[in-house]
Order: structure tokens, then C-alpha cells, then sequence
């Protein structure tokens, strides 16, 4: 049976993509600190095939038995999560890639990293290729996170270079669907909460900054994809239709019935204007595309995850 390991597997994409492989008929690892993941995203996976082990990554950890593969998805993802544990966010990029890596390359395992577009920054290049370097401020509050996944991506190619470590590194661009935290900060929960509560939605700055926002199911096909290929390159995986906050707060207030307002508040520090993938690579490579829009991703985020787990609270 193929045994696959999945860091962070008690978040928000670890629990999906352990859904996917467990429906794939492997057995799966969970490795999870619950740092920012919870029981709840897993406790339907209870099983022969799945065991979770409450492990920090940070700290070097092994495992006996045998793997084919390891998925590290570990790292606080939010910003809200990142800027309150920075330091854990860097040791989490480095001291846990580090020690995820070395457990790949004793188990003789494919390894798939779980990077991010936050490696563009603030991108001076639209849309973003692979071979685009990025734009990032170092030293800027936002600068842990994407430091800390440049550092995580220039150590995997390293121990595939010099280790000779069968290795992967998928740029996630942004992702919703149900199990994310209705406090997480992100765009599309906090709005769908904030409809949902009838609260004023806030959009910061004036709206016309512009993401692209991927449904979960997809990126989770895309990055199985990637890890079955031999590439060992960077590849973008994300849905390339480019929407401003405002279209996004509007459709969402559309879809629920909600009778919310629209409020503006001030834009965080380094907050990319634009952000959109080039995924000219993954199609070529995988036969990759998202076949899911925006608003049948969120009728499924609405229905996935119930008005309890999108608002905090009981109906
Ligand atoms: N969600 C997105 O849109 C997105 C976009 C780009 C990249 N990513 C990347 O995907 C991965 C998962 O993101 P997510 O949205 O599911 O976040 P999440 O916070 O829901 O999941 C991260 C998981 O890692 C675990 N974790 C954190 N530190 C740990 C440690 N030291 N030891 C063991 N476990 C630890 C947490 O408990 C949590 O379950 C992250 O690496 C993130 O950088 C996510």
C-alpha cells in the first residue's frame, strides 16, 4: 500500500488533500502540532488508514515505517496567524523544512513543498511566470512568511541538487473552500462570515486590489498531479480569473441574501496590488486547469461548511 505523510495535515489544505489521497487508497500520516489546524478538520478520517501523530516539526522527528511520500504542507498560512507567531513561522519554514526534507531522503520518498505566490511579494511582473523572481520586502511585517518559504524552496532545491532527494515545490496561490477558519483574516472567509452575521463587510484600501481565487478541490487535483510527475521545478497552481475585493465582497453578498454594507478600511502594510498566476506550466505539464468558477466555489464553501463553521458561532 502507498503510504503518504502529510505535515500540517490537521489545516485547512492538509485535511483536504488527506481526504484526497485516503480516497486514492493510501495510507496517510498526519503530522499536525494543531499550532493553527484543528481535531475537527480530521476527526471524520478515523481510521485503519490514517493516523494522526502531535508532532512540532521544528524539532527534528522520525518515523519508522515505511513512506513513499511526504507532503509539507506545515506552516501558519494567515496573515493574522503569521504576525502573531513570527518566529515560529521562520523556524517552521526552516528547522521543519529542514527536518521534513531529511525524513524524505532516509525514506527514499517523493517530497512536495508547499510554497506560495507571497514568494512574487508585491509583483512588478502580471501575471506571474515561474521564472519571475519576485518582489519582496524582507524585512516588512509580511516578510516572515515569505522569507521563510523563499528559504524553504532554495533548501528543497538543494538537497535535490546535492542530496540527490526526489523533490517538488507547488506555488499555491490563494485558496478557499470549507474548513477555513471564519477568523483566519483571509478575504473570502471573513467576508462570508460578515455577510452571513449581517455585518458590514470591510474591504481594505478601496477594493481594487486584485486576487485570484482558487477552489479547494482543484488545487488539491493539481497538486496530486505535480507530486505523480518527476518535475522538480516550481510550478504555479491557481485559478488565473483575476477578481478586485469589491467584485468578491459584492458576489458574496449576492449569494448569501445578505442585506450587509460595504465599508472601507485602511490597507495593510505590503499589501500586493495585483495577484494572478501563469499557469502556461502546470497545463503543459500536468494537463492542469481549474474547472471550478468562483461562484460555484462558493455555493460549495456555503454548503460544505454550514453557517456554524462560517460565522463562529450557532445559527
Ligand atoms: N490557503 C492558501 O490559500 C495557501 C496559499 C499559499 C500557500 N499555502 C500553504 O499551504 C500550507 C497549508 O496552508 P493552510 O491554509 O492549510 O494553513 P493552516 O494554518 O490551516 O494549516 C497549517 C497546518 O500546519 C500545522 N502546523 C503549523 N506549525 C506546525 C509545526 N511546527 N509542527 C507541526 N504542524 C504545524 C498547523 O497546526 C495547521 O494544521 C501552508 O504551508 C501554506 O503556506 C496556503
Amino acid at each position: 500500500m502507498t503510504t503518504s505523510l502529510v505535515t500540517g495535515g490537521a489545516g485547512f489544505l492538509g485535511s483536504h488533500l488527506c481526504d484526497a489521497l485516503l480516497a486514492k487508497g493510501h495510507r496517510v500520516i498526519c503530522v499536525d502540532n494543531l499550532e493553527t489546524g484543528t481535531l475537527e478538520n480530521i476527526a471524520h478520517l478515523r481510521g485503519e488508514r490514517f493516523v494522526h501523530l502531535n508532532l512540532d516539526i521544528i524539532e527534528p522527528y522520525h518515523v519508522e515505517e515505511p513512506v513513499d511520500y511526504v507532503y509539507h504542507f506545515a506552516s501558519p498560512a494567515s496573515p493574522i496567524d503569521y504576525l502573531r507567531i513570527p518566529l515560529h513561522t521562520l523556524k517552521v519554514g526552516s528547522y521543519g523544512t529542514h527536518h521534513t526534507l531529511g525524513l524524505a531522503k532516509r525514506h527514499r520518498a517523493r517530497f512536495l513543498t508547499a510554497s506560495t505566490s507571497e514568494v512574487y511579494g508585491d509583483p512588478q511582473v502580471h501575471p506571474q511566470p515561474e521564472s519571475y523572481w519576485g518582489h519582496v520586502n524582507p524585512i516588512g511585517p509580511r516578510g516572515v512568511y515569505d522569507e521563510a518559504k523563499r528559504f524553504s524552496e532554495a533548501l528543497t532545491m538543494a538537497y535535490h541538487r546535492q542530496q540527490g532527494v526526489d523533490t517538488a515545490i507547488v506555488r499555491i496561490f490563494n485558496t478557499y473552500g470549507p474548513r477555513m477558519r471564519p477568523h483566519d483574516g483571509r478575504a473570502i472567509p471573513t467576508f462570508l462570515r460578515q455577510a452571513l452575521q449581517g455585518q458590514p463587510l470591510t474591504v481594505f484600501g478601496d477594493g481594487s486590489q486584485t486576487r485570484s481565487f482558487c477552489y479547494v478541490d482543484d488545487l488539491i487535483r493539481g497538486i496530486i498531479l505535480l507530486a505523480e510527475s518527476g518535475c522538480h521545478e516550481p510550478v504555479n497552481i491557481g485559478n488565473p480569473n483575476e477578481f478586485t475585493l469589491l467584485e468578491l465582497a459584492q458576489v458574496i453578498i449576492e449569494l448569501t441574501g445578505s442585506r450587509s454594507e460595504i465599508v472601507f478600511a485602511e490597507l495593510p502594510v505590503d499589501d500586493p496590488q495585483v495577484r494572478q498566476p501563469d499557469i502556461s506550466k502546470a497545463r503543459e505539464l500536468l494537463g492542469w486547469e481549474p474547472a471550478v468558477a468562483l461562484r460555484e466555489g462558493l455555493e460549495r464553501t456555503l454548503a460544505g461548511a454550514g453557517h456554524e463553521r462560517l460565522t463562529g458561532r450557532s445559527a
